[in-house]
């Protein structure tokens, strides 16, 4: 058992069984033995890759929608910028970039990035050095003007909750340890969801309650100062019944329970969670839609031409490589999805639709 395993047994000895919730909390956050304080996860040599690392088209055109959600905006002379769960700062970088085309964006754009993990706030600040930048561990309180929000692969890591149907009634999914392994059991207590009538034995549906209170508090922003949130994750468009917590280490598949701060661990998002909650405020949503059409909506196609067209031949192999791996439905063109959120039906429209 490594070291943070010794610790969360040595709590559950303590106090019994954890939530699912703390343990992912642990194994993602911790600030010395969490996953993402202590190795880089990203890319052919980490755990997995993400759209921006495979590809600078991916940031360009998320650049190229906000700029446009910005003059659907009226062209604001101030607005927030932000980026949730920023990785290495590619993304922002490459958008950054695109956006040049209307320096009046770059100049009205205040950027704020939220990021827990101290290693990857130095990454960003390197890919990030030439702009002024804020940095949270929380969504801040963005007061005064519209917001204009992306966040890629970031609700995704962060952590869930699961609750089972056994016996008429829905428990929650713990974690417990016995010996020197992890295991799941279910908590004797019974726990009132919503869901309840629609449970049959066996069941699990997954809560992720700080990515919906961060929905929650956007829209609010959302409702009173306008704006748009483009949020890609993977995760079923409608179901919410499902077990999909699951581990990554070194591109493969591994057990959530087994070393815990050493592989990425990740659940799907559930768009319709999040639909739910945009209702609550009066907010739009468009999408999900899938990320290969999305990007294609917004001019893939067109970039990867112009960039081919200065490439040599290795470089050409390369790019047809990448926009493959971001829009076919084979690779992530169809297991990611795009939800954008907006103040008004039409300032977010672009990449969806027919
Ligand atoms: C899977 S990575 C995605 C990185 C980046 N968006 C990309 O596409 O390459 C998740 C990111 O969210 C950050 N993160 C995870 N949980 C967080 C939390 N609770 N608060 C702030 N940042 C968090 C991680 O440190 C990392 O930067």
């Amino acid at each position: 058992m490594n070291d943070l395993g010794k610790l969360l047994k040595a709590r559950i000895e303590k106090t019994g069984p954890i939530s699912i919730y703390d343990y992912m909390k642990q194994a993602l956050g911790h600030p010395e033995y969490g996953y993402y304080s202590r190795q880089d996860p990203f890319g052919e040599q980490g755990d997995f890759i993400t759209a921006p690392e495979i590809s600078q088209m991916f940031g360009e055109l998320i650049g190229l929608w906000a700029v446009d959600v910005w003059v659907k905006l009226g062209c604001p002379n101030k607005f927030h910028l932000v980026e949730l769960g920023p990785g290495n700062g590619t993304l922002m970088a490459d958008a950054l970039r695109s956006a040049r085309l209307a320096p009046d964006f770059l100049a009205a754009a205040e950027i704020h990035l939220v990021e827990n993990s101290a290693r990857l706030k130095a990454q960003q600040a390197a890919a990030l050095k030439n702009y002024e930048v804020s940095w949270h561990t929380d969504l801040p309180d963005l007061t005064g003007a519209p917001i204009i929000l992306v966040a890629n692969e970031f609700f995704d890591a962060l952590p869930i909750r699961q609750y089972c149907f056994s016996k008429g009634n829905w428990r929650e999914r713990l974690v417990t340890a016995i010996d020197n392994k992890f295991d799941f059991v279910l908590s004797t207590d019974v726990t009132p969801l919503d869901l309840a009538s629609s449970g049959k034995e066996g069941d699990i549906v997954e809560t992720c309650p700080d990515g919906e209170q961060i929905v929650d508090r956007v829209c609010g922003h959302l409702s009173k100062k306008g704006g748009a949130v483009l949020i890609i994750d993977y995760g079923a468009a409608d179901t919410l019944v499902g077990d999909s917590f699951q581990a990554l280490k070194g591109h493969k598949h591994s057990n959530p329970l087994t070393s815990p701060g050493e592989a990425d661990l990740t659940a799907h998002v559930k768009f319709a969670t999040l639909r739910k909650i945009a209702a609550k405020h009066g907010v739009m949503v468009q999408g999900p839609t899938p990320q290969g059409r999305f990007l294609e909506r917004l001019g893939i196609e067109a970039r990867h031409h112009l960039l081919r067209q200065k490439a040599d031949d290795t470089q050409k192999k390369k790019l047809d490589a990448q926009l493959r791996r971001l829009t076919s439905a084979s690779e992530m063109g169809t297991l990611f999805k795009v939800m954008a959120l907006s103040h008004n039906m039409s300032a977010a429209t672009e990449g969806f639709g027919s």
